[in-house]
C-alpha cells in the first residue's frame, strides 16, 4: 500500500520503517526540515536500537522516503498515519494543536479516497473531531475515513514491539476502513482487536494508567518492605509468578517517566473529571510517582548529611535504558534536586548526554565515561539501568570514588556482588548494605 506517516518522531519513524520493511511504499512527512534532511541522508535523529539499519535498508530498496512537502506527501495515498505529538497542557489535558495543524495541512492535499489512521494518543471523541476537520477542508468528491489505531511500542525496544506486539487495536466506524488497516498490518502477524473508535481511544489510556499503577503500587510496597525488613525484589518476584499479576512493571525505583506515562495518566484524570468521575486510584498513582525521587534524596541526606560542594556522580539520564529520550525523566529530576542541594553533579549516559545538555545546560559536568563521573566522587546515584551501568565492575567504585556510596534508584545491582566488594549500598525497598564507616 502507499502509506504516508505524518510526524517523523519516535512513533512515526519506527512505524514508517517497519511498514516499509513489510513491503509498503512509505513517505514520512514532518515540518522539521532539519530532521527530514538528516533522515534523507539515512541518519535517524533519535536513538532507537536497529532503527538506523532499518531506515538505510528501506531507503536503498526505494520503499522509504522523507519529505517536508505536503503536496508530495499526500498525493495518491491509500493510508495516512497521524503520529504527531500530543503533549500535556497546564491543566493536564493533551494539546491537540499539533494534530489540528497537521490535519488541516493534510486535508487539502489529499487526492484520492483513503483512510486516515490516528496513532497519536488522544482522548475519546478526538477521532470524530479529526474526521470533522478533514471533511471541512478536503475535496467533497473524496471519501476519507478515520480509524483509531493507538500505539503501544516502548522506546528502547520499539522495533521489536512493532513486529511482536501483544495486539494491534483497530477502532473503526466502518468495516471497510477497519479491514484496510488490518490488511496493512497482515504481515506483522500480531493479534488484532477490532473495536469502535472511542473504545480504541480509551484502551490506550486505560493500559498506560494501569501500568503506571503497577509501578506506583510496587513503590508503595517497597516503602513498607524497608520498614518491616522485607526485600521488595523478592516480594515482586514472588508476586510476579502469579499469572494473574505477572512480573512486568513490578520494579521498585525512583518512579516512572518518559513522554507517555506522566502525560497519559494526567490526561485520563482530566478526561474522568470532565465527565464527573473522580479517579481516586489514579490520583494516588500520580502522587506516589511525584514524590518517588525524593525517596533517594532522603536517603542521601540521612547517610551523607549535607551534599553541599560534594561531588555526586549521576549515572543515567534517559528515562529508561535503550533510548536518548529524557522527556519527564526521573534522572533529570534527580539531577535538579542534587544541584538544589549544592552538590557538584557529574553526569554520564551512554546516549542521552546531548538531549540532557539542552535541559541542564552548564549546571552539571558532562563526563565522557562512567569512570570519569565516578572519579573522586563522594556518592554515586544510579538513575537509569543501562547495561553499561549494571555491568560496570563493582570493584571500580572503590578504586575510583572518594567514598564508595551507591544510591541505586533502579535496584539494578546484585546484592551478593555488593557485599563481596564491601560497598555502601542504598537501594529502594531492599535491605541494602550500610558500611560502619558512615
Ligand atoms: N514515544 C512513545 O513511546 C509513544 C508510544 C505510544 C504512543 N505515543 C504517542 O504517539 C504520539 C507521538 O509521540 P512521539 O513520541 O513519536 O512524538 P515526537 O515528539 O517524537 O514526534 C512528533 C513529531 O511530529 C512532528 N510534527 C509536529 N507537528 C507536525 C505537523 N503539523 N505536521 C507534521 N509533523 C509534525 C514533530 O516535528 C515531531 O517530529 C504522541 O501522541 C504520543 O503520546 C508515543
Amino acid at each position: 500500500m502507499k502509506v504516508t506517516i505524518t510526524g517523523a518522531g519516535y512513533v512515526g519513524l519506527v512505524t514508517g520503517a517497519c511498514l516499509a520493511e513489510r513491503g509498503h511504499e512509505v513517505v514520512c512527512f514532518d515540518i522539521d526540515s532539519e530532521k527530514i534532511e538528516q533522515l534523507q541522508r539515512g541518519e535517524p535523529p533519535i536513538y532507537e536500537p536497529g532503527l538506523k539499519e532499518l531506515i538505510e535498508k528501506n531507503i536503498k530498496a526505494g520503499r522509504l522516503h522523507f519529505t517536508t512537502n505536503c503536496k508530495e506527501a499526500y498525493r495518491q495515498r491509500d493510508v495516512i498515519v497521524l503520529a504527531v505529538g500530543t503533549p500535556e497542557k497546564e491543566d493536564g489535558s493533551p494539546n491537540l494543536s499539533y494534530l489540528k495543524k497537521a490535519v488541516d495541512d493534510m486535508a487539502c492535499h489529499i487526492t484520492q479516497n483513503c483512510v486516515v489512521v490516528t496513532k497519536s494518543t488522544v482522548p475519546p471523541g478526538t477521532n470524530e473531531k479529526i474526521s470533522y476537520w478533514i471533511h471541512s477542508k478536503k475535496s467533497p468528491a473524496l471519501n476519507v475515513e478515520v480509524v483509531s489505531c493507538p500505539e503501544f511500542l516502548r522506546e528502547g525496544s520499539a522495533i521489536y514491539d512493532t513486529f511482536h506486539g501483544d495486539r494491534i487495536v483497530i477502532g473503526a466506524a466502518s468495516k471497510e476502513a477497519g479491514d484496510l488497516i488490518q490488511e496493512m498490518y497482515k504481515d506483522f502477524h500480531v493479534p488484532v482487536v477490532r473495536t469502535d473508535i472511542r473504545s480504541a481511544e480509551m484502551i490506550k489510556y486505560a493500559s498506560n494508567a494501569f501500568l503506571a499503577a503497577k509501578i506506583s503500587f510496587i513503590n508503595e510496597i517497597a516503602a513498607i518492605c524497608e520498614r518491616v525488613g522485607a526485600d521488595v525484589e523478592e516480594v515482586a518476584a514472588g508476586m510476579g509468578l502469579d499469572k494473574r499479576i505477572g512480573p512486568q512493571f513490578l520494579k521498585a525505583g525512583i518512579g516512572y517517566g518518559g513522554s507517555c506515562f506522566p502525560k497519559d495518566t494526567k490526561a485520563l484524570h482530566h478526561i474522568a473529571e470532565k465527565v464527573s468521575c473522580r479517579f481516586e486510584i489514579l490520583e494516588a498513582v500520580m502522587n506516589v510517582n511525584d514524590s518517588q525521587s525524593e525517596v533517594l534524596m532522603n536517603k542521601a541526606r540521612t547517610h551523607m548529611g549535607s551534599l553541599r560542594n560534594k561531588k555526586a556522580a549521576l549515572l543515567g539520564l534517559a528515562f529508561k535504558p535503550g533510548t536518548d529520550d529524557i522527556r519527564e525523566s526521573q534522572a533529570i529530576k534527580l539531577a535538579k534536586a542534587l544541584i538544589h542541594e549544592g552538590a557538584n553533579v557529574h553526569v554520564y549516559d551512554p546516549v542521552a548526554m546531548e538531549n540532557a545538555e539542552k535541559e541542564l545546560g552548564n549546571s552539571v559536568v558532562y563526563s565522557g565515561s562512567m569512570g570519569e563521573a565516578l572519579l573522586d566522587a563522594e556518592a554515586a546515584f544510579i538513575a537509569t539501568d543501562w547495561e553499561e551501568i549494571t555491568e560496570f565492575p563493582l570493584s571500580n567504585y572503590k578504586l575510583l570514588m572518594k567514598k564508595p556510596i551507591i544510591f541505586d534508584g533502579r535496584n539494578c545491582l546484585q546484592m551478593e556482588k555488593i557485599q563481596k566488594n564491601d560497598l555502601t549500598y542504598l537501594p529502594i525497598g531492599r535491605r541494602g548494605c550500610i558500611s560502619p564507616i558512615i
